[in-house]
């Protein structure tokens, strides 16, 4: 079979190393890659977003099975598009996307099914948005409706800080069409899990708990990321508060997304926070996460084209998907001032040393490979992913693979997966 997989960062180096290990894949491609995708499989040129472009390299490269992985084509319709030219594609539609590509759909979704979030209000004029913000408790969240890069959420401390927010988003359109709806919703504390569920629409099948760091510096300080680093599982996602999110969350998801007529199909991810009151949805992504997937996939046993094939078909109950009882860390090593600016084009050297360790991968992100040697090409580069028996064990190892590598300015944190992040 011949397989393409849509994207460019680590979370798709995972998904084509895991493929790869399938007796079923014959030949992998990716549009458009890294460096180190290019090493086990052919790389396109076609942008991630370029849909009519992906159509065409899909019949010229008589593609059997496309994987679409970024947030970005899903919500333009790419999986609809492969279906209308009679392609096999993993992911949901556009029409199931919204789930993740619009925050006031995925709230309003949560409100009427009962499915446990933070309070909200949607807002589609400005003024009266500055309006609400007069009664309120703060911190709180300010979020623009659409997809904004990872950009569009704001944590506000005080009443000054919301309404620079809702201005910028909405009057100022700091993320363009993405800001014409805001959601302002309550402020949750609580401990950030991550669970990624298989789904073809009746049948939900979670991976492993993860957790990510999403800020830049070490004790969670600094900036917010697109993720500096993982580990899975999560020490307090217990089997009983796992039964009790695939009643209260997991299950009445999918079932409401059924009843407002929307079969998804592929990858639903569930931004758990863990609070005094129980677990509660922070926010739904229609796709793998990313640096997520990288600790996730390692422990995966079941044949990933199998389950792929499944959730296309609407036949997820007729396979058992099973996982290996492995820990695993991922440490982002990233470029120097990420997430703001930053320079690339830096030679990475020691990752074959890092590989000489059988339980190492080094998933490529902003990575391009020119001659046999490797540069950085982007602000997060490599995801190092270590498995082992325990997270301990684990950790370790990563951080041992990690300080064989380096390229100039080279930026990573050095707390990732420490039991401090219960
Ligand atoms: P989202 O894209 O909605 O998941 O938001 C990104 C991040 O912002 C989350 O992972 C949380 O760290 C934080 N966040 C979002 N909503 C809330 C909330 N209601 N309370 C506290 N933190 C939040
Ligand atoms: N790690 C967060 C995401 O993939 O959205």
């Amino acid at each position: 079979m011949n397989i393409l997989v849509v994207g460019s960062g680590g979370r798709e180096h995972a998904i084509i190393w895991k493929l790869a290990q399938s007796s079923k894949a014959e030949k992998i491609y990716c549009a458009p890659g890294n460096g180190g995708i290019a090493d086990i499989a052919e790389c396109l040129p076609v942008d991630a977003v370029d849909i009519e472009g992906m159509v065409q390299a899909t019949k010229q490269k008589k593609i059997d099975l496309v994987v679409v992985a970024p947030d970005d084509p899903l919500a333009k319709g790419m999986v609809d598009a492969m279906q209308k030219n009679g392609i096999r594609a993993f992911g949901p539609t556009a029409e199931a996307a919204r789930i993740e590509s619009s925050k006031g759909f995925s709230k309003n979704l949560m409100k009427k099914y009962g499915i446990p979030t933070a309070d909200y209000a949607l807002f589609s004029d400005w003024e009266e948005a500055l309006e609400y913000l007069n009664n309120q408790k703060y911190p709180l969240v300010v979020k623009a409706d659409g997809l904004a890069l990872g950009k569009g959420v704001i944590i506000c401390s005080s009443q000054k800080e919301a309404e620079d927010a809702v201005i910028g988003i909405m009057k100022e359109k700091r993320f363009g069409e993405a800001g014409r709806k805001v959601v302002i919703e309550e402020f949750l504390e609580g401990t950030e899990v991550s669970i990624l569920a298989f789904t073809d629409g009746k049948t939900i099948v979670p991976m492993p708990g993860s957790q990510d760091h999403k800020r830049a510096l070490d004790g969670d300080k600094g900036l917010n990321t697109g993720g500096m680093g993982t580990f899975s599982p999560s020490r307090i996602y217990t089997p009983e508060l796992a039964q009790n999110c695939m009643e209260k969350i997991y299950l009445p998801t999918i079932n409401a997304l059924n009843s407002e007529g929307i079969t998804f199909k592929g990858v639903l991810y569930f931004g758990l926070i863990l609070t005094k009151d129980g677990p509660k949805v922070l926010e739904y992504n229609a796709r793998f996460g990313d640096p997520e997937t990288q600790v996730v996939l390692p422990a995966l046993e079941t044949d990933l084209v199998d389950i792929f094939e499944a959730v296309i078909d609407g036949k997820l109950d007729r396979i058992s998907v099973n996982w290996s009882e492995k820990a695993s860390v991922c440490v982002i090593m990233a470029s120097g001032g990420y997430p703001s600016s930053y320079k690339k084009g830096y030679e990475i050297k020691g990752i074959e040393q890092a590989e000489a360790d059988s339980n190492i991968i080094v998933f490529h992100a902003g990575t391009k490979k020119e001659k046999g040697r490797y540069y950085t090409n982007g602000g997060r580069v490599l995801g190092v992913t270590a498995v082992d028996t325990d997270l301990s064990k684990a950790r370790e190892r990563a951080y041992r693979a990690v300080e064989k590598i380096n390229f100039k300015d080279a930026h990573y944190r050095k707390d990732i997966g420490l039991n401090s992040f219960s």
